[in-house]
């Protein structure tokens, strides 16, 4: 049994913390002590590959199967016991509600049997904080605050103005689809498979990225849009087939290097305005997307041109993954905010 006012007494850095991450379609545990990483376990689920996009009802199903056995591997690789856990820590959302019940519930019975508290993570925070992770034999290279976080993924894209672990204010959003759903859905336009973002990626590698115009937004303040893009792409492949029914094929590395552009072009225009509005040079990369090389690419090109101070995830930290909710619950367990066991997940809500 640990109170509440133990953990709270207990030096941050021999806090041992079990992360549990379930929203999606990837089965996660990970250990951190402080915020140190001792292990972080992925079980991903290939049943939706066949399906072209995850199926809430299998991946539940999935979560189901994995969670235990993801759990004892990560507690093992840790060199630790249950027992030595401080506390648990869970995505309660967003996410797919049946596979955070998963999650949370799993969590909520763990904590029961082992008697210590449980802290509840916001899934979106979560990938903002995984620039804290500390990890054997790496250079720690993490943010003072206040700092500017672009969080772009398959459901978001948002610029984020964090102040604190605890207080962080959207400051720019997109109005229609997100950066990661613009890849997904001109991606299969071109027949390619899903996720699309990666592949368009690959192919965008060995195109010219000049070869092809598409339409960027004119929108006020640090708000996206990618409707028009996705608009102008469709045309554009209509227009050119009627042409040459091979275009897309004859195409494929052209077009995909243009449409990385236009996205990562539209995202580092507001980013730069918001760093140059607010006077804010440390800036971070977070979500799905943020495993384009692309937009990597873009980030170290503002560092050399405008002396930014750039986080950008390891590639193991743009995918859904536990160390982050971890390293998250550390956070909150530290501003003392402990969930109760009557709290249920949510499905949607931006931060929390
Ligand atoms: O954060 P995330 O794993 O989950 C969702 O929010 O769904 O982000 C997934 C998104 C997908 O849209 C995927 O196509 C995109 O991230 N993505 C990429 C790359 N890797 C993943 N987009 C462009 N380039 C990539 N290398």
């Amino acid at each position: 049994m640990k109170t509440k006012e133990e953990l709270l007494n207990k030096a941050p850095e021999d806090l041992v913390i079990l992360g549990i991450e379930s929203s999606c379609d990837d089965t996660s545990a990970s250990v951190l002590r402080g915020n140190f990483l001792l292990s972080n376990i992925i079980a991903s689920q290939a049943v939706h590959e066949s399906y072209g996009g995850v199926v809430p009802e299998l991946a539940s199903r999935a979560h189901e199967e994995n969670v235990v056995p993801v759990v004892a591997e990560a507690i093992a690789k840790a060199g630790i016991s249950f027992e030595d856990l401080d506390a648990i820590a869970y995505t309660r959302g967003p996410g797919l509600l049946g596979s955070l019940l998963v999650g949370v519930n799993y969590a909520k019975g763990l904590a029961m049997s082992l008697g210590i508290p449980m802290v509840d993570v916001n899934h979106l925070n979560a990938h903002i904080l995984a620039h804290f992770i500390r990890e054997e034999g790496e250079e720690y290279h993490a943010p003072e605050f206040p700092f500017l976080c672009l969080l772009v993924s398959g459901g978001n894209s948002q610029i984020i103005l964090v102040r604190s672990s605890q207080e962080m204010e959207i400051i720019g959003q997109t109005i229609d689809d997100a950066a990661g759903e613009a890849f997904d859905k001109c991606a299969k336009v071109m027949g390619l498979g899903y996720p699309g973002g990666p592949l368009v990626n690959k192919l965008a590698n060995q195109g010219n990225a000049e070869a092809f115009q598409f339409a960027k937004p004119n929108i006020k303040g640090y708000d996206y849009s990618f409707s028009g893009l996705k608009t102008s792409f469709l045309y554009k492949l209509r227009d050119e087939l009627k042409e040459n029914p091979n275009f897309i094929e004859e195409n494929k590395a052209d077009l995909c290097a243009s449409l990385q552009k236009t996205v990562v072009d539209i995202l580092m225009k507001k980013l730069l305005k918001a760093s140059k509005d607010l006077g804010i040079k440390r800036v971070a990369l977070a979500g799905g997307v943020s495993a384009n090389t692309g937009l990597r690419d873009a980030f170290q090109d503002y560092k050399r041109r405008y002396g930014w101070d750039i986080f950008i995830p390891k590639f193991a930290y743009t995918t859904d993954n536990a160390a982050m909710v971890a390293m998250t619950g550390h956070f909150n367990l530290l501003a003392g905010r402990f969930a109760e066991l009557d709290k249920a997940p949510y499905a949607r809500v931006t931060m929390a």
